[in-house]
């Protein structure tokens, strides 16, 4: 999704905030634009497309050591050089960058017309320049308030203004933003990504809080009333290597590949053998509390949703306590009912995600426990949540989710052992689950060493205009994930259904050219999932079957991708490991750009 990246120091604030923004690319934008403050003035450049193309066009005398740059996801107006960001005002003398979506903009856009302002892009950031050089504050964090008092919305924003050429002013509500400091030189960016290279000396802005970025330091205020926060900025533990593909040719596939060493990250220090129990200090729940929950709701998007679905499997199945996954985007907008009695956990990778915060807000606004699944430390859903586990997956830049969903996985059942083992589980099966989870990232080694033999597999289906992936019971939240990576980086049509309810309906699409991908690990219902290839194969549907060596296909005609087995009620995760290759090289066969599928964005940081 949009990107900003600001810079104040002594070099040329251009190639800084340029180099910053590629470091964004993979999150997903159409345009990208820089503003540059130099002794005559603000100086913009912007354009629809890549930040390459943007560096190549760029005029040569561009030069001043403070600028801020973007790049825009179109929201408001489409992907073209006018509205892209940077926005300014009629006189040029304000420039902004903005991250979220203002709500009211259509009824400040007609009230600033009436005016007798000239708006020229469709955007809704642009009236953010115009607000900003209306007001009549004497300080440019007063002007900003002002402009801030009269919006509904999110933002992250950063503003230039020509008469205060000693600073950036950057504001955050909803939308991430983060203050970098250096030598004498300093950063504003939306992501640590962007300028993890120069800096690891951070501060992470709240809601309501904005800062005063000079090229000595920074200040922060509330954006209401400019009242001081006080906020200091803190080391994070962050290699910036992590951020670089390496020798790898996408992000995505790196990802995959390093789960066997991230996988142990989640696990580590958190296993119980003696007592076959998890420990998450992070939940800061003790064992009355967790007893005390007579209901899970798991809340997340998208991907993270879907393994909020295993995840719920693996609570139900190893706890016995009710549980069930939402999708966070539509939770709070039915109104739910909030009880006291019910722990509420939110899954995201990014801790960004706003669907996913606004539901963490409607649970504690209504007094309910909401705990955090969170990938990124100090993130907006990590700090609403009333404690979590962080999942240790470490930076994940590829659009397309893998390491973190495992992760995911891997803390559900964490959480389901630890919700189990202080109710009825056997300290049996808590023993048997510990074992199973320590193999797991080994078992993850083997899947992926079987890379080649699912080349060829994925070459057939991506030649499919059109698939369906199966699965029941345990299997259906794979079977949706699997559709999932493979519809994103292929942009091929694929269907997610339980294998029982096939016949049911879309059994009548089943033909040559639509094939299934089916998962039929060696479980209770093996024999029951058989019987759907049977009508399959019947039909002369091609069959791609993701199973455990002793499931006996009983000559079905079938490409058979064999998994390790593990207990039975991990194996969704092993599972779910050869759709993620399938889909990156059918994505990679098509020649497609792996790391930014069109239309996506990393983090979805509007509604
Ligand atoms: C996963 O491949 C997707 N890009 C997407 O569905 C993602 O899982 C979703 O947007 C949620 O993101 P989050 O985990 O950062 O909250």
């Amino acid at each position: 999704m949009c990107g900003i990246v600001g810079y104040i120091g002594r070099q040329d604030a251009a190639p800084v905030v340029l180099e910053g923004l590629t470091r964004l690319e993979h999150r997903g934008y159409d345009s990208a634009g820089v503003a540059v403050l130099g002794t005559r003035g603000i100086r913009v450049a912007k354009q629809a497309g890549r930040v390459r193309e943007l560096t190549e066009v760029l005029p040569k005398r561009f030069a001043g050591t403070t600028g801020i740059g973007h790049t825009r996801w179109a929201t408001h107006g489409p992907a073209n050089d006018v509205n892209a960001h940077p926005h300014t005002d009629e006189s040029g003398r304000v420039a902004v960058v903005h991250n979220g979506i203002i709500d009211n903009a259509a009824a400040l856009r007609a009230e600033l017309g009436d005016a007798g302002v000239t708006l020229v892009s469709d955007t809704d950031t642009e009236v953010l320049a115009h607000l900003v050089a209306r007001s009549d504050a004497d300080t440019l964090e007063g002007k900003v308030r002002d402009a801030l008092a009269v919006v509904v919305g999110t933002y992250g924003l950063a503003v230039l203004h020509a008469d205060f050429p000693d600073r950036i002013v950057a504001a955050r509500n909803g939308s991430p933003l983060v203050v970098g400091v250096g030598d004498k030189e300093m950063y504003v960016a939306s992501d640590l990504a962007a300028i993890v290279r120069h800096t690891t000396t951070v501060a992470m802005l709240d809601d309501g809080e904005m800062a005063t970025v000079t090229s000595a330091g920074f200040t922060t205020v509330r954006h209401s009333d400019l009242a001081s926060t006080g906020k200091t900025a803190t080391q994070v533990d962050v290699d910036a290597s992590a951020y670089d593909a390496g020798e790898h040719e996408s992000y995505m596939r790196k990802e995959i590949l390093e789960q066997p060493t991230t996988a142990q990250a989640v696990l580590r220090g958190r296993l119980d053998d003696r007592f076959g129990t998890a420990h998450l200090g992070g939940l800061d729940m003790d064992a009355r509390d967790l007893r005390a929950v007579r209901r899970v709701k798991i809340l997340g998007c998208g991907s993270a949703y879907y393994v909020g679905q295993m995840g719920a499997g693996l609570i139900e199945e190893l706890a016995r306590i009710p549980a069930d996954a939402e999708a966070a985007s539509e939770f709070r907008y039915r109104d739910p009912v909030i009880e006291p009695d019910t722990l509420y956990v939110a899954v995201s990778q990014s801790g960004e995600t706003i669907d996913t915060l606004l539901a963490v807000q409607e649970v504690r606004r209504k007094g309910g426990r909401c705990v955090g699944l969170v990938n990124v430390v100090g993130s907006a859903i990590a700090r609403e949540c009333d404690g979590g586990i962080y999942l240790h997956a470490g930076p994940e830049v590829a659009v397309a989710s893998t390491k973190a969903l495992t992760n995911m996985f891997l803390g559900f059942a964490l959480l389901a052992l630890q919700l189990g083992r202080v109710r009825d589980l056997s300290i049996a099966d808590g023993k048997r689950l510990v074992a199973g989870l320590e193999r797991l990232p080994a078992q993850i080694e083997e899947v992926l060493a079987t890379e080649s033999e699912l080349v060829e597999v994925a070459h057939v289906l991506a030649e499919a205009q059109s698939l369906f992936f199966i699965g029941r019971v345990r299997g259906f939240p794979v079977a949706r994930e699997g559709a999932q990576k493979f519809k994103e980086i292929s942009y091929r049509h694929a269907e997610a259904y339980q294998t029982s309810e096939l016949k049911h309906g879309p059994l009548a699409l089943i033909d040559p050219d639509v094939p299934t991908v089916a998962l039929v690990p060696s479980d209770e219902l093996t024999e029951r999932n058989l019987g759907a290839l049977h009508e399959i194969a019947a039909r002369s549907g091609p069959l791609v079957v993701v199973t455990h060596a002793d499931v006996d296909l009983g000559g079905i005609d079938a490409r058979r991708v064999v998994v390790p087995r593990n207990e039975p009620e991990l194996d969704p995760i092993l599972l779910t490991i050869p759709l993620q290759l399938l889909a990156y090289h059918a994505a990679q066969h098509l020649g497609l750009d792996i790391d930014k599928p069109r239309n996506l964005a990393k983090s979805v940081t509007v509604e």
